[in-house]
């Protein structure tokens, strides 16, 4: 392999967070350390600009792990099918895991000339051990490896993912299950409406988290194909066996076309997309918690873990953490946003626009498990006030309950809606609410009310009369609770 020699230009690389810190790198190189795997046409070195633009090495280190994994697969596969010798696997498979110590301990020297990971851990691998080295990237492209490492990458991080969601969902479980009666009102139009209890609402996040679960389940079972053997774009024309690299890195499907094992990104769409999805969801969440704490609603105190002060105003709790989490949905909803805008109209096989992917794919995982580990954490940890809440559920928003009495006693809905509106009319105009009102009044409203509609005139009852399957009654609610509890879900 012919070196273009070293351009002795210093490039830094500024290590990656999530990676044991190693200092920055610079290169001017040595010899050996160089860009020249793929420049064997080239008479000169690519401009150090050029070079620091196009290297994706500052984000894709964090696939060393991977990299390394499906390098390990391919180079015993390609021992069993005799393209190495046993040896030639066992000296690649030993480099390699010498290298991934060198990475995890911050031990290794990026090069920004080596581009990316792939080539980084080619290039240490072929100082380390010459001929065997060179031999490892037999049958296989760039194109398929960086599509492999992903997929291992991801397919690892949605299963942390699920396991965050399912601890929120857990919280959220725990704190419905202490206010299975804590009454407070339904909102519709941001309107008091009807009467619900605080588990009823918080079932309703956990609903949404569910669908969210399974949106990522889908995205992991998409997510879960094997793209390597499909080399650059046409495969190969040498003998490899890709069911058994398949096999061994637990995959369990294969891509069965070449070109579009190189090309697509869906499993990254559905991943980023049922992310935006469920952060989204988390906005809602943090918005009524905001709502919640806010003087005008007081139903919650927020805790002062989670609370921040002003700078001018001494008597300021705010609820930053709640409107950062509101406002990464915004980040999470672009990320989706911007790979749908790389890959639109991007013509099939590889394209280096592809690159663009992981640091999308990397910022909605850094936003979401912070943001999901806090939450879970947030909710077992507000002070409800219940009275505020009841107070709230009380009133106008028992005006429908007095309407369906009516239709229990044959009265047909229309008419009766019409009379409580009457009524409603009647009392705003005397300064008075629903639960003052007298049983003479009611009676010259409608002939069907009877004594016993004083006691229907209370959010406690309004709430226990609601047992359709899927409404806030206490019993249906103790009911969805311990289903939850024996699918494992809380
Ligand atoms: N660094 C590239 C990426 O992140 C992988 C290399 C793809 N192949 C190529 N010929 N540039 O997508």
């Amino acid at each position: 392999m012919k070196e273009s020699g070293n351009h002795g230009r210093g490039t830094t690389i500024r290590p990656v967070k999530s990676l044991p810190s190693s200092p920055p790198v610079r290169a001017p190189r040595g010899k050996q350390a160089n860009s020249n795997l793929l420049r064997g046409r080239f008479k000169n070195p690519r401009l150090p600009e050029v070079e620091a633009f196009s290297a994706s090495l500052p984000f894709d280190r964090r696939l060393y792990r991977h990299d390394i994994q499906g390098s390990v697969a391919h180079a015993r596969m390609l021992a069993s099918v005799g393209l190495l010798t046993p040896d030639e696997a066992n000296e690649i498979e030993l480099g390699l895991k010498e290298i991934e110590r060198e990475i995890g301990s911050g031990r290794f020297r990026f090069h920004l000339s080596d581009e990316d990971i792939h080539l980084a851990i080619e290039r240490r691998l072929t100082e380390k051990i010459g001929a065997a080295g060179a031999k490892l990237h037999t049958a296989r492209s760039r194109n398929d490896q960086v599509a492999l490492d992903l997929r291992l990458y991801l397919r690892e991080e949605i299963g942390a993912l699920l396991d965050l969601i399912q601890a929120l969902v857990q919280s959220l479980a725990a704190v419905a299950a202490d206010h299975v009666e804590t009454v407070m009102p339904g909102y519709t139009h941001l309107q008091r409406a009807q009467p619900l209890s605080l588990a009823h609402h918080l079932l309703a996040y956990i609903d949404m988290l569910e669908r969210d679960r399974e949106r990522f389940e889908q995205a992991l079972a998409r997510t879960d194909v094997m793209p390597l053997g499909a080399g650059a774009v046409a495969a190969t024309t040498l003998r490899i066996d890709r069911r058994s690299v398949a096999q061994a890195l637990g995959f369990r499907q294969i891509a069965s076309n070449s070109l579009d094992a190189v090309g697509d990104r869906d499993f990254a769409l559905d991943f980023l997309s049922a992310a935006a999805i469920l952060a989204i969801h988390l906005s809602r969440m943090a918005e009524e918690i905001i709502l919640w704490a806010t003087a005008e609603f007081g139903f919650i105190e927020l805790p002062d873990e989670f609370s921040t002060g002003s700078s001018m105003m001494p008597q300021k709790k705010n609820p930053d953490l709640l409107e950062l989490v509101r406002g990464k949905s915004g980040r999470v909803t672009g990320n989706l946003v911007s790979l749908l805008m790389v890959l639109k109209a991007l013509p099939l096989g590889y394209n280096s626009d592809l690159q663009e992917d992981k640091e999308r794919v990397f910022d909605t995982l850094d936003t979401l498990k912070p943001l999901l580990n806090l939450m879970a954490q947030l909710w077992p940890r507000l002070t409800f006030n219940p009275a505020a809440m009841s107070a709230a559920a009380g009133g106008f928003a028992l005006a429908t309950d007095l309407a369906e009495y009516l239709v229990a006693r044959g009265v047909p809905f229309r008419t009766a809606h019409e009379a409580i509106g009457r009524l409603i009319g009647d009392l705003t105009a005397a300064g008075r609410s629903l639960p003052d009102v007298e049983l003479g009044e009611l009676q010259e409203l409608s002939t069907a009310f009877q004594a016993d509609v004083l006691k229907i005139l209370n959010p406690a009852h309004s709430l226990n009369a609601r047992k359709v399957f899927g409404g806030p009654a206490p019993q249906t609610v103790r009911r969805r609770l311990r289903e939850l509890g024996r699918k494992g879900v809380s």
